[in-house]
């Protein structure tokens, strides 16, 4: 469903990613972990066709990201990134609802926009997704009327109004208050188990180990370690996972 094949990525004079390798198959779930820094949210914005990359090569769900070397891509690489984008839900930590839409309207939008599905259909699509997310009573509600556990559950009924094929989470619950992180989860888990091919990037360790199939440890744009949950949690093979996880699970 994914592959991403010798990726090189350079902010600048930074060269961050010096040839990622990573498949992700149809219904697999792939969490993200590792350091502050260490390139996840980068990584998910190259799969995500929000990020140009200097070298390898990215498909998703059968269409090819390039590299781009120039400074203006082609129009076709524009294109391909477009693409991706309508195919990949992606949903980032600080929700980005449209703040002068209401609920629904900010899941209509696009649907009607991008793939002309007709209003009323929208609106029944719409419901659906906000009863599937359990907000279907803040329908008419403002991003500022809503929780943020509320907005953040929009976003996700929004992502999923597009039909994704794909979902990406960068941090969907950092910055949401401790009591919010469990509804949002919930909903994550919910997906999951109806088998949406899903990378999240989160920094909640009890998670990552229930909803994984496959864990993977970034550091300083690498790839240190991939493997099943247990395997990461329990038997880690690196010392750089071992300092990772003592790091983050003593706090
Ligand atoms: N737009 C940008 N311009 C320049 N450098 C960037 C840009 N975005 C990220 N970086 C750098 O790339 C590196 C990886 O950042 P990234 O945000 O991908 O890390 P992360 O693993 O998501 O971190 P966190 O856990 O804090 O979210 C960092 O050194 C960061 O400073
Ligand atoms: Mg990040």
């Amino acid at each position: 469903m994914i592959t991403i094949r010798g990726l090189h990525k350079y902010y600048g004079e930074n060269h961050l990613f010096r040839g990622i390798d990573l498949d992700v198959e149809k219904g697999q779930v792939v969490v993200l972990i590792g350091p502050s820094g260490s390139g996840k949210s980068t990584f998910l914005r190259c799969v995500n066709g929000l990020e140009y990359f200097q070298d390898g090569e990215v498909t998703v769900n059968g269409i090819k990201l390039h590299s781009i070397n120039r400074k203006r891509p082609a129009r076709a690489d524009r294109e391909a990134m477009r693409q991706v984008r309508l195919k990949v839900g992606m949903v980032f930590q600080q929700f980005n609802l449209f703040p002068h839409m209401t609920a629904l309207e900010n899941i209509i939008e696009a649907p009607m926009r991008v793939l002309k599905v007709e209003k009323n259909t929208a609106i029944n699509t719409a419901l659906a997704l906000l009863r599937r997310v359990n907000v279907e009573h803040k329908a008419e509600s403002y991003p500022d009327e809503l929780s943020g556990g509320e907005q953040q559950r929009v976003a996700i009924a929004r992502a999923l109004a597009m039909k994704p094929e794909a979902m990406l989470f960068d941090e969907p619950t950092s910055s949401l208050d401790p009591e919010m992180v469990g509804e949002v989860l919930s909903v994550i888990r919910d997906l999951v188990n109806d088998g949406m091919t899903t990378v999240i990037a989160t920094h909640v360790m009890e998670f990552a180990r229930e909803v994984a199939d496959t864990v993977v440890v970034f550091d300083k744009g690498e790839i240190v370690e991939t493997g099943p949950p247990e395997e990461i949690f329990n038997t880690p093979k690196t010392d750089r996972t071992r300092a990772f996880l003592s790091r983050i699970l003593k706090r």
